[in-house]
């Protein structure tokens, strides 16, 4: 059943309460990357365009309960004044005298927005006297914040008990294409996981093997794999830990019928940093004194090469140390090569987003995710409760 979107409820002139996650990285004020913020601006112009009243409440990063004013979201939503062209009434408190005043100062079809949710300490322990109080500021919940639907948390999850409560834009798509990934994909379905560590993937991983049918892995966790077949790996990042469980992943594709591919070629350097001297060598071959950075060019034409006849490309995690610009070759020629597929493609969050914004082709992809636990969590086939605590969309008689 999918959930009920804000298109199935009346908000003219009521009290919407929105909650968005525009934890964005924040440094001295300044924003790093908005498109956390972008990406909820159909919801509310949408809600504005109809006369809502909309309390916009977020998180910025972990203040643990207290009041951090490194953490606040002024400038957050001054930002989003800037993208709306409209003035943000901005709270100095979540549920105070504050608060209260910028929710009943509300016009039809203005915004305001409350303090970082999580300076209250009930806000993560899911405290259901906040989630009273949040509810008690409206009439109609709508949650477009899909990067924290993974967390029961009184903002996302209490509150969605206490009110009509439905989707947003974003979310609606988020759930739209990422659950097509798990439900009814056009085949050949390809995968492709980076990142570092098998022990944060591995959900996905075993998730997708029973489901995809060429899964690539690539990042520094493809070294645990090669230990796994007794290669080694020289001085690279290896979770010892994960070697046995890697071994288990390699049995359980061969069982499922899904090709699962390890870098053939790798880049290698002395140490992990900016200028360092790189060779490409062949996945047997890693020299004892180098680390692997980056996935080699015959690896890159053997990812890109399964994309041609893809109906659908799923992809989660950085081919290299992609915060080394060096080290950032294979996923940027990756991402060119996806954006050029006729596949449908879908690009599962975090890093990866500003990769594929490096390389310029944000436009040509279908989907580009804004969760980064959430989306992991989502294609490991987890409910959200976030998103199960929506009201479903009810089917039209007929
Ligand atoms: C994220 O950035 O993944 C979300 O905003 C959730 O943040 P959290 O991991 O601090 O709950």
């Amino acid at each position: 059943m999918t959930k009920a979107t804000i298109d199935d409820i009346d908000v003219a002139g009521r009290r919407v309460l929105l909650r968005v996650d525009f934890n964005v990285p924040l440094r001295d004020g300044h924003i790093g990357d908005d498109r956390r913020i972008r990406a909820a601006l159909p919801t509310i112009a949408s809600l504005r365009h109809r006369g809502a009243r909309t309390v916009i409440v977020t998180h910025v990063g972990r203040p643990g309960g207290h009041v951090d004013p490194t953490l606040s979201v002024a400038p957050i939503a001054a930002r989003l004044s800037e993208l709306l062209g409209a003035q943000v009434g901005i709270a100095t408190d979540v549920v105070g005298s504050s608060a209260q005043a910028v929710v009943e100062g509300l016009r039809d079809g203005e915004v305001g927005m409350l303090e970082n949710v999580r300076f209250e300490p009930g806000e993560e322990a899911n405290d259901p006297q906040l989630a009273d109080t949040l509810a008690g500021f409206a009439e109609v919940f709508v949650n477009d914040a899909f990067g924290t639907a993974h967390r029961a948390h009184a903002s996302t999850e209490g509150v969605a008990h206490r009110l009509p409560a439905v989707a947003g834009y974003l979310m609606a798509r988020e759930l739209e294409m990422l659950g097509s990934v798990l439900e009814n994909p056009c085949h050949p379905l390809v995968s492709v996981l980076g990142g570092a560590k098998v022990s944060t993937k591995l959900g996905v991983i075993t998730n997708l093997v029973k489901r995809v049918d060429t899964l690539h892995i690539g990042g520094a966790m493809a070294c645990t794999f090669y230990r796994a077949q007794g290669e080694q790996t020289g001085r690279s990042l290896v979770e010892e830990d994960q070697v046995e469980v890697a071994r288990g992943v390699l049995d359980a594709a061969r069982t499922a019928g899904c090709t699962l591919q390890l870098p053939v070629d790798v880049v290698v350097a002395e140490e992990a940093v900016e200028g360092a001297a790189t060779q490409a060598v062949g996945w047997d071959a890693i020299p004892e004194d180098r680390m692997v950075v980056d996935v080699g060019p015959a690896t890159v034409a053997a990812i890109t090469a399964t994309f041609a006849d893809a109906g659908t490309v799923v992809w989660n995690g950085p081919l290299g140390i992609y915060e080394i610009d060096a080290f950032a070759r294979a996923t940027r020629e990756v991402a060119v090569a996806l954006a050029d597929s006729p596949a449908l493609s879908i690009i599962g969050g975090g890093d990866l987003g500003a990769a594929v914004e490096d390389a310029g082709v944000v436009d040509k992809i279908d989907f580009i995710s804004t969760g980064g636990g959430a989306t992991l969590e989502l294609l490991e086939g987890r409910v959200l409760p976030g998103v199960a605590a929506l009201r479903d969309r009810q089917p039209v008689a007929g």
